[in-house]
Order: C-alpha cells, then sequence, then structure tokens
C-alpha cells in the first residue's frame, strides 16, 4: 500500500489548492479526482466567478481581504491575469438581505474594515452603469476591487505549480469507494484500482460531499442548487460594466448578477445569471439537468430588455454549475474537523459549501493549517477568523 503524509479526496480547486499549499509544506500528498482534473461537473463548471471584499458579516470580510495576499502570489505563476479587478457594483432594495448579504450590512462591515466604496443612487447607477428604469429608491455602491475570477486559468495554475513540485501524486477517475478512519493516525483510502495509506486526510468534494462522507457515516447539512447562466450579445462594443448584483424581492424570481466582458470567454458577450436554483433544490449531484429552465433563461431575457442598455435580449449561449450551500443560511462556508470522539477526528478536515470562488487560493492554506497544527482560528493580517464560524452540524446519512 502507497503511504503519504495526506490524501486529498477531490480535485476541483478547493482540492487543488489543498495539494498546492501541501506541497509548499513538504508534505507527500495524493490528490484523488473521481473524472478528470479541470472538470465541469461540479461547483467550478463555466468560465469566471466574482470577487469581492464587500460581505454581511465583518469575518467574511477579514477573509476576502485576507484571500487577496494568496491571489497575489498565485498571480505569480500565471500569465493571465487571474482577478479582473473591473470593480464590484451593488444595487437594489438597501435593506434586502439574500443568501449573498445584503446592501447596507455590507456597507456596515466596509465602514468598520475601511474598505473603500462610492455610494450610488438609482439615477447614479444608470448614469455611470448603463442600467435603465431603476426604481427611484433602490441605492448601491462601486467597490472599485472587487471583480472577475477567471476559473479555468485560477484552476490551471494550481494545477501546474503543485505538479512542478514532485511532492503530489494526481491520481483522475479515481471514484473512491472506501475510508477506514478506525486506527488513529491510520487512515485507509480504497479506490477501485488501489488501496491508500495516509495520517492526515482532507475531503472536497463539493456537491458530491455526502456520498464521501457517507463511507464515515456521516452528512453534511447542504442544499445543492444548479445554477443557469446566460450570455448577451452587446450591440455597443464601449458599453462597459463590471461584476455587478441586484438585491430585489421576490428573491426566488428577481435576484441577478452579471459580469464584465473578458477576452478569454465569449468575447462581444456579458454573461448574466439568475440567482436562484434552476429546476429547484436536487440533494444529489446525478439529479442535475444538463440545460438551463426555460424560466429562467426568460427571466434573465426580462431584466435585460427592461433594465440594460446595449445588449441584444435573446441570449446566444448558456453554462450552467453547481453550488453546494449550507443548510443553516447564516454559514458562509462549511469547513471542519471531524465530530471530536471519532478516531481521526483531528486528522480529518472536511470543505464543503459556500459561495467560494473569492477563497480558492486561501482555503487551501487554511486545510493545512488545519491538518498540521490543530487550531480554532486563523491568524490572517491583523484578523483573527475563528473556525467556529465554518462549523458543520454534523448529521447521519439516514437524517
Ligand atoms: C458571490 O459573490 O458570492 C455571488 C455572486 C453572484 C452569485 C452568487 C454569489
Amino acid at each position: 500500500m502507497k503511504i503519504y503524509d495526506l490524501i486529498i479526496i477531490g480535485g476541483g480547486p478547493m482540492g487543488l489548492s489543498t495539494a498546492y499549499q501541501a506541497s509548499k509544506r513538504g508534505l507527500k500528498t495524493l490528490l484523488l479526482e473521481q473524472y478528470n482534473f479541470l472538470n465541469n461537473q461540479g461547483s467550478s463548471a463555466g468560465a469566471s466567478r466574482q470577487f469581492r471584499l464587500q460581505y454581511a458579516q465583518q469575518y467574511m470580510a477579514e477573509l476576502a481581504l485576507s484571500a487577496q495576499d494568496f491571489w497575489s502570489e498565485l498571480q505569480r505563476y500565471s500569465q493571465d491575469t487571474l482577478v479582473g479587478r473591473s470593480g464590484s457594483l451593488w444595487f437594489g432594495d438597501p435593506k434586502l438581505s439574500s443568501q449573498e448579504g445584503g446592501i447596507e450590512a455590507a456597507e456596515n462591515v466596509m465602514d468598520k474594515l475601511d474598505i473603500p466604496y462610492q455610494k450610488l443612487n438609482a439615477s447614479a447607477i444608470e448614469k455611470q452603469f448603463l442600467f435603465k428604469n431603476l426604481p427611484s429608491d433602490y441605492t448601491g455602491f462601486f467597490q472599485p476591487e472587487g471583480g472577475i475570477i477567471n476559473l479555468k486559468s485560477t484552476e490551471e495554475t494550481l494545477f501546474n505549480q503543485t505538479l512542478a513540485s514532485d511532492l503530489v501524486d494526481f491520481g483522475e477517475w479515481q471514484t473512491v469507494t472506501g475510508i477506514d478512519a478506525s486506527t488513529p493516525d491510520n487512515i485507509v483510502v480504497s479506490t477501485a484500482c488501489d488501496q491508500y495509506q495516509c495520517a492526515k486526510l482532507a475531503i472536497t468534494t463539493g456537491p458530491y460531499i455526502n456520498t464521501t462522507t457517507a463511507m464515515l457515516d456521516l452528512k453534511v447539512p447542504i442544499d445543492i442548487w444548479q445554477m443557469s447562466s446566460a450570455y448577451f450579445k452587446k450591440l455597443d462594443s464601449t458599453l462597459y460594466l463590471p461584476t455587478w448584483f441586484v438585491f430585489q424581492e421576490p428573491q426566488n424570481t428577481s435576484l441577478f448578477y452579471g459580469f464584465p466582458e473578458v477576452d478569454w470567454s465569449h468575447p462581444g458577450y456579458l454573461r448574466i445569471a439568475t440567482d436562484f436554483p434552476d429546476h429547484g433544490i436536487i440533494s444529489d449531484p446525478s439529479q442535475r439537468s444538463a440545460c438551463p429552465s426555460p424560466k429562467s433563461l426568460s427571466l434573465d431575457s426580462n431584466w435585460v430588455s427592461q433594465h440594460m442598455m446595449g445588449l441584444e435580449a435573446t441570449p446566444r449561449f448558456t453554462s450552467t454549475c453547481l453550488i453546494a450551500l449550507s443548510r443553516d443560511s447564516s454559514k458562509e462556508l462549511l469547513l471542519d474537523y471531524l465530530p471530536s470522539g471519532m478516531p481521526n477526528s483531528k486528522n480529518i478536515v472536511v470543505y464543503s459549501a459556500g459561495w467560494a470562488g473569492k477563497f480558492i487560493p486561501i482555503m487551501g492554506d487554511m486545510i493545512c493549517q488545519m491538518l498540521t497544527e490543530e487550531i480554532s482560528s486563523f491568524n490572517y493580517r491583523d484578523y483573527k477568523i475563528a473556525l467556529s464560524n465554518f462549523a458543520i452540524d454534523w448529521q447521519t446519512p439516514d437524517q
């Protein structure tokens, strides 16, 4: 049996980030992926994600600020711009609070942390950003350090840097069939091909998390959303937009977000998406639908024709992805050790849920810190971010 310091199950961005950080720490590591690396089967499907510093919770804004240092480090290894600083525009009903937080709460946190932003009323938003027919009581802000993440380049950079270290073995098309964690400091992971032994285990299987944790008789309380986006052709080549998010009721038909034009994905088009589950909430990725629903696409089109300028009203391309979200909506991310009392509880870390693209490069460091020194908080910059913010309310598979 091959012996490793660390095995990571799940080779998406969070698994790659963990492998990269493990290689920097000199850990002999195995990264297992059930499909091919850089696939589109999970939360990292698609071309782009939003980066933002604003959060309704101070600890999340502190984590986003800290993540900037890790993005800068990763950027050194790529010719592509990994985070394009287009700025981030949030607008809409200032009191509304959604899965992504809310405008007023985020402004309060930005004030506390000295994060700069420009406050805007409805007419300033229309004038500066080419939206139209906004209700006059809408307000918002522009935060200049927000932007667009080149998701595939980010993954490729992590993959290539990790590969270059020679300390990490990559196993693709290796579905994990068993985890035996009954012996302290000796965890055995089985796949259809082989068995491997390790002292530490990281589980980063995103929406597939409960298939993996079922092998430990555990369940993570998540919902899985299928997200759909559409690409609208620009009719005016000078039209420029930052990343944006509009907060409005009813939340199950009226939350939208969008991205600037980029030269690495659908140049000449803007990506616009609905921010609610398409085809309903699912509990297992196998229930996923392959295409966006006509309803979601028509909501996008209606929003575009009523409120945006310089775009065709009908989308020409679409994309979909899955996102695992904590059932407890106060938990933005789920990251924890196994329940105390279980053998190897502090040797196994599980990361699952949340809108976490912006945390890709820091997440690997968080997971490696948890596995190499038993910790209760993360110290980044001047911040102390308690691990309890991300605690998993563990369940058993039959719950
Ligand atoms: C986010 O910034 O977390 C986010 C943006 C758009 C859709 C969903 C989440």
